[in-house]
This record gives structure tokens, sequence and C-alpha cells, in this order.
């Protein structure tokens, strides 16, 4: 997308963001291009997951005003310690990757949020619904002393770290699924990616990057497995500049605990909140599956399978649970 073309994208869409309709020819007057232009910027604001409603006659009209992200506001939420920058992003593939791509040094707690991603990703190349202004796209950076080897079970620690931003912001009644997916009445809410580059033994640099649906727009692409959004849990809405702040001062105090720490501090909130708590599950490994009773996580975060042979710990990154 071209800087002009997301520029005028963005000024269609503070216009649009009142709550009355604008016709193509008024609002191609005030921003200096042909109605033909305005109708075609509609069409790509849709596609970015926009529900633009257009009336013959009266024109366009967002079915929902946005509250857009505000690095202003997001910076007035964070602790008083927190040196590191903040980046707000319009559109861009993904934050996690815009963070890997950034070739110089950046400070631990660096953070990109994005108002959408066109390529947004889960774990192993899975896509991650990203509409406009609809969620918390976020990645933050941070570089461990130690090697790939100091960082098993820090998706779990995200995790617990996400549901502390969530009750500071007034929502109860979450839960972890090992081991990185956030839940809510038994739907995905929230997901991490941890994105890890560094060579064995050597420093490692860790990119964490949080989904967090708020609202959904109606038309939102299809997404295939229970989902659930803010929208559906809290009156009013969270505010998604003190939602990104506020998760922002969790994710660096987190980070700096788990550092110094490991995983031991996170272990026994984790087990509180696992959604499969003693409950029959399977593990799915590459083609793989085992059924057994899940008994939550050991120290290390891996997750503990009760079978007929016993009680087993499993880890690594390809591991998935489901219910049965
Ligand atoms: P796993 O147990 O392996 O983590 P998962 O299905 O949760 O399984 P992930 O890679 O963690 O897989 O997450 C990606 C999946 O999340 C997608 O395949 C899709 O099913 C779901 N998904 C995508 N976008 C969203 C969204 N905005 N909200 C909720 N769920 C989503
Ligand atoms: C999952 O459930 O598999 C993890 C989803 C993680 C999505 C977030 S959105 C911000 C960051 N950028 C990405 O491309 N992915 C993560």
């Amino acid at each position: 997308m071209s800087q002009s073309s997301e520029l005028v994208r963005g000024n269609l869409l503070s216009i649009l963001n009142d709550n009355t309709f604008h016709s193509g020819e008024t609002l191609g007057v005030t921003l200096g291009i042909s109605s033909a232009e305005i109708s075609n910027h509609i069409k790509v604001l849709t596609t970015l997951g926009l529900d633009i409603l257009s009336v013959r006659g009266k024109g366009y009209c967002l079915s929902q005003r946005l509250m857009l992200l505000n690095t202003q506001k997001i910076r007035e939420q964070l602790d008083s310690t927190h040196s590191a920058d903040v980046e707000v992003l319009n559109v861009i593939g993904s934050t996690n990757q815009y963070l890997k791509d950034k070739s110089i040094d950046v400070e631990n707690g660096h953070t990109c949020l994005a108002e959408a991603q066109t390529a947004g990703r889960g774990r192993h190349g899975r896509k991650w619904v990203s509409p406009y202004a609809a969620s918390l796209y976020l990645s933050m950076h941070w570089s461990f002393s130690g090697g790939y080897s100091v960082l098993g079970g820090l998706s779990l620690a995200i995790g617990v770290a996400i549901v502390d931003a969530l009750n500071q912001c007034g929502v109860q009644g979450i839960q972890l699924k090992w081991p990185n997916d956030i839940y809510a009445q038994g739907k995905k809410l929230a997901g991490v990616l941890i994105e890890v580059e560094g060579k064995i033994g050597c420093n490692c640099k860790a990119i964490i990057g949080v989904g967090l649906n708020v609202a959904l727009p109606k038309n939102v692409q299809i997404i295939d497995q229970p989902w659930i959004d803010l929208a559906q849990l809290t009156d009013p809405l969270i505010n998604r500049n003190f939602l990104a702040g506020t998760l922002i001062n969790e994710l660096a105090r987190s980070l700096t605990l788990f550092e110094r720490d490991g995983l031991k501090p996170f272990i026994s909130k984790w087990r509180a909140l696992d959604i499969y708590a003693n409950k029959a599950v399977k593990l799915i490994i590459g083609t793989q599956s085992i059924t057994g009773i899940n008994q939550g996580i050991d120290e290390n975060g891996a997750i503990l399978l009760e079978t007929e042979q016993g009680v087993k710990a499993y880890h690594g990154g390809e591991i998935s649970v489901r219910p049965i």
C-alpha cells in the first residue's frame, strides 16, 4: 500500500467516524480526489475488515464508531519505568514480522501495535484474522541472555500476564489453554505467538506477539473455531488505548520477572487458570495423537498427561491440545 493511499484512507476514516452518512462527492471534494477514487478506497477498507454501509443516495457510513489507537494515550498508561519505545502503525503485514525486520538493536520492551494486519499469523503458519481497529495486534521485543533453553514456558508466563492485564481492565473469568491460547466462555479470545532468533548458547531475541479480540465486525471473515471478543464480555467496551497500556505494563513486568526467576512465579497462577484441568484431552503431536487426563503443567511448563502407562510430561512447539 503506498504511503499516500494510506494517508487518504486514514483521513477518510476520520471523516467517516462520526456515525453519519457522507456522499462520495462530498468526501471527494474534502479529500481532493474523485468519487470513483473514494469508492475504490472504500473497497480496500472493506477488505481490511471494516464494516462500511453504502446506501444509494446517502453515501457511506461506518456501521460502528472506531476507537483508534493513539501513541500518546497508550504512553499515559505506562509505568514511569517503561523507557522503551511504543510504535503505533496503521496497516502492516504482521507486527511480529515488523519487529523481526528491525535491523537496529532495540530496547527490551520496545513495542509495536497496528490497526490491522494483512498477514497476521499464529503458530505453524496459521492465519490470525486481523480486521481494522477491531482488536489489539501487539508485538514486544525482549532479548534474553543464555540462549533458547532459558525460554521454556515463556508462552505460559505471557498467558498469565495477559490474564492479569484483563483482570485490571475489569474482565474476569478468563482461562488458559496450553501452550499459548487465552479463552473466555470456552471460546478463543486471544493468542500468543513467540518467535525467537539467535544462536545456541548466545543471547536470543524474542518477539512476543499478542492478538486480542476487542470488537470484531459483524462481517468478520470466517474463523474456523469458536471465538469471542471483549465486546461480548464487558459493557461498556474497554478503551483500546487503556487496554494496550495495561497490557504493555504487564508484559514488561512479567518478562523482567521471567528473566530473573524463570517460570516458577507463574506456575500456581497458570494451574488455577487451566481450561482443561483434570479433563480428558487429546495431544496432537504431528501425525500422532495421545489421549489421557490433563494433569496440568510441571515446573518447566510441560503438559502432564495421565494415561494407563502413568503420567508423562510433554514439551515442545509441535503439540496441540484438544478436548475430547
Ligand atoms: P493450538 O492448540 O495448536 O494452539 P489453535 O487452533 O489455537 O491450536 P493457533 O496457531 O494457536 O492454533 O492459532 C491460530 C488459529 O486461531 C487459527 O487457525 C484460527 O482457528 C484461530 N483464529 C484466527 N484468527 C482468530 C481470531 N481473531 N480470534 C480467535 N481465533 C482466531
Ligand atoms: C495463536 O493463537 O497461534 C497466536 C496468534 C498471535 C497473533 C498475534 S497478532 C500480533 C502478532 N503478529 C502476528 O502476526 N501474530 C501475532
